[in-house]
């Protein structure tokens, strides 16, 4: 086995092999620009990590990993019109670099290479991967368009909440495992286990990326501070306050996330101070422990090394540190 770092690393040499240099170039530029913008490449480590992990090696996987990175950064393209957010990775977004209409298409196309690169593997493998990419898939625009639905609906459940980012976030990173799972040809079970390890520290990501939104730096973040709130983008840190805050606070939240204006700084101040005044910030906190508790707990049950497992949980403790 190696380190986290260097399995990014084979990641992001291999794929400095396989920039698309093509007509015509508002097509393929942006996707190059977005595929070279950086990231944490997160889910193509997890699927390279979790292929060894079953006692394969992790060249199998390469480009089963770069077609995760691919999904994964169409998404954002998607995700970043959807949300109208100007600044990703601390760079434009496709949509504002280029237009809406670009972004479309890019987005589109880096779906389609995602399933051209899953092509790589013998039929049976690959059948087996594109049913997971497809489940995959669907959930993800399930969870981003009950996110959108959420904006406008006034009786959100945690629970709601937390299914919906189940679908957005946590299958992508589950189904990153999954498929490094599938390509080591491991059994049923440990496919399934290092499944529902990748949804719990999916969420417990999420629940990150939801806490850094506002918590966060914008210089390490590379996205704009308060950006859910400036889109009354409910996320979990709302419907907490909505759980634990008192009847006015509450009535101040809504009456706040109902509006949209033209100059957020006090709106964001008031809802930063709420957030931490009230513990929000720090149930949040305690949260994003829980799920990732929950995900260690997986690892007992599955059937590999100590220092393999050490190694993954590890990982998911990195996450909750993260700031970036
Ligand atoms: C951002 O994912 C989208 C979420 C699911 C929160 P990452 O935080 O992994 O994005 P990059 O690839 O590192 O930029
Ligand atoms: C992103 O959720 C989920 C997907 C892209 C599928 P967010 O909208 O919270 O992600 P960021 O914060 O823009 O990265
Ligand atoms: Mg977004
Ligand atoms: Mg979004
Ligand atoms: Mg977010």
């Amino acid at each position: 086995m190696y380190s986290i770092a260097q399995y990014t690393d084979f990641f992001i040499s291999y794929l400095e092999t396989q920039i698309i240099d093509k007509e015509p170039k508002n097509l393929y530029d942006p996707i190059s620009y977005m595929m070279a913008l950086g990231g944490k490449r997160l889910r193509p480590t997890l699927t390279l990590l979790t292929t060894e992990i079953f006692g394969a090696d992790y060249k199998l996987a390469l480009p089963a990993a770069l077609a995760i990175e691919v999904f994964h950064n169409s998404s954002l393209i998607h995700d970043d019109i959807i949300d109208e957010d100007p600044i990703r990775r601390g760079k434009a977004t496709v949509h504002k670099k280029w237009n809406t209409n670009i972004a479309i298409l890019a987005g589109d196309a880096m779906i389609i290479l995602t399933y051209d690169y899953l092509q790589n593997y013998d039929p049976n493998l690959c059948k087996d991967l594109i049913k997971a990419v497809n489940k995959m898939g669907l959930e993800v625009c399930e969870g981003q368009i009950w996110d959108v639905d959420f904006e406008t609906r006034q009786n959100v459940t945690v629970s709601e909440y937390l299914k919906m980012i189940e679908y957005k976030t946590g299958a992508l990173i589950a189904t990153s495992m999954k498929i490094g799972a599938l390509i080591a040809q491991t059994s049923q079970e440990n496919c399934d286990l290092i499944y529902e390890f990748g949804l719990n520290i999916g969420l417990a990501f999420q629940l990150q990326d939801d806490y850094l939104d506002l918590f966060g730096d914008t210089l390490t973040f590379g996205r704009r501070l308060g950006g859910d709130i400036i889109s009354n983008k409910k996320t979990y840190l709302y419907f907490k306050a909505l759980e634990i805050t008192s009847e006015s606070e509450k009535e101040l939240l809504k009456d706040l996330y109902a509006v949209r204006l033209e100059d957020n700084t006090n709106k964001i101040k008031t809802i930063t101070d709420l957030f931490l005044k009230s513990g929000v910030a720090k149930a949040t906190q305690e949260s994003i422990k829980k799920y990732t508790n929950k995900a260690s707990k997986i690892l007992d049950k599955i059937n590999i090394e100590e220092d393999k497992k050490k190694l993954l949980r590890d990982f998911a403790e990195s996450l909750i540190g993260r700031r970036v």
